[in-house]
């Protein structure tokens, strides 16, 4: 096939014609490649034509020339004013595909929620630091050192007993399961200046059974003062404050003289309360006293000059008988829907 056509206005019409109503009719951008390709690049009429330019005589070529020039640019115009609309028609199509209604309310994913446990500890440790004391802790895994030793335990002390606490192996390495949050009493007065106001809570280990009223691994909340002229008043007045805050202005405390080889003298830390499920009555809560001289020495400070009180008490049984939970076992089974019960579903 030849390269070059005649030229005459209608041979270069129908070359425009043809092109305009190609470029009209491509709907997209790769269409429009197409076309641009049929109908500008070598072998179409249009440049078949301009080709043919070269073959004319001299005194037809600026006539011709202009002819075809002018064609050429109704095309190239035609296909500028195509593509701007298609670009623009592309693009409106993608914003409208990206659109992002942000307006829109999102889908809720519940992820679970808080553990009673973890709130009433909270809860109990910022009463205290709303009174000024601060937070303790100390590891789960725990030296008899601290868990024993330095809080006045006898080396035959019963607590020390296959049947409470978890030896770790190898046992000459002297490590337990901590069976209190005891031993945090120590840490603190070790790694602070004096005075000291600590409240430690935490998780806690005894060789018990998994049943309705006991769980091998609970968690209890230790507090722990130490100052210059600290008396059992002071003792009291605090456990009282605690409670009245934690549980309301009826709740009342009660202590019972009793003995915990870390304090002396020691007493029953009981919780009085109207409302309590079952009705007004006592509750054994926890253990309190003032810092046994032994333990003050322990911690290198002179019982003669510094006095304390310290108290613990669990956290398990705090749950059972401020929200009525009757079977321990329901804190440490993990099923979402306990815990939904509380609120603080995240
Ligand atoms: N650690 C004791 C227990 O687990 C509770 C206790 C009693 C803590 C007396 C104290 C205290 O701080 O002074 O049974």
């Amino acid at each position: 096939m030849s390269d070059t056509t005649e030229i005459s206005e209608a041979s270069v019409e129908a070359a425009v014609v043809a092109a305009l109503a190609a470029i009209d009719a491509a709907a997209d951008s790769a269409a429009l490649k197409v076309v641009r390709g049929e109908h500008t690049a070598e072998g179409s009429p249009l440049a078949r034509l301009n080709a043919s330019l070269r073959s004319l005589p001299n005194d037809q070529k600026a006539a011709a020339g202009k002819l075809v020039g002018q064609a050429r640019g109704r095309v190239t115009q035609a296909f500028a004013s195509k593509e701007n609309e298609i670009e623009a028609a592309e693009n409106a199509a993608r914003l409208a595909a990206e659109a992002l209604d942000v307006t829109a309310l999102p889908s809720r994913w519940s992820a679970g929620a808080r553990h009673p446990l973890s709130l009433l500890q909270e809860r109990i440790a910022d009463v205290f630091v709303g009174m000024g004391w601060e937070l303790a802790e100390g590891p789960e895994l725990e030296s008899e050192w601290y868990n024993f030793d330095a809080l006045n335990f006898d080396e035959d002390h019963p607590a020390r007993a296959m049947q409470d606490t978890f030896f770790v192996e190898p046992t000459n390495a002297h490590m337990v399961l901590r069976t209190h949050t005891s031993p945090v009493q120590l840490r603190a007065l070790l790694g602070n200046d004096l005075p000291v106001y600590r409240v430690a809570p935490g998780r806690v280990f005894r060789t018990d059974e998994f049943d309705a009223t006991h769980l091998p691994v609970f968690h209890q909340t230790e507090g722990i003062a130490v100052d210059k002229g600290l008396t059992m008043a002071h003792l009291r007045g605090t456990l009282d404050h605690f409670v009245k805050t934690l549980f309301g202005d009826d709740a009342k405390v009660r202590l019972r003289p009793n003995y915990f080889p870390f304090t002396e003298p020691s007493a029953e830390l009981d919780l009085w309360h109207p409302t309590f499920k079952g009705g007004a009555r006592w509750i054994e809560w926890g253990g309190c006293g003032m810092v046994n001289p032994n333990v003050l020495r322990s911690a290198g400070i002179d019982p003669d000059v510094y006095s304390g009180f310290a108290f613990g008490m669990g956290v398990e049984r705090a749950l059972m008988f401020r929200n009525d939970v009757k079977d321990m076992r329901d804190m440490a089974e993990g099923d979402v829907r306990f815990s939904q019960q509380f609120g603080m579903v995240v």
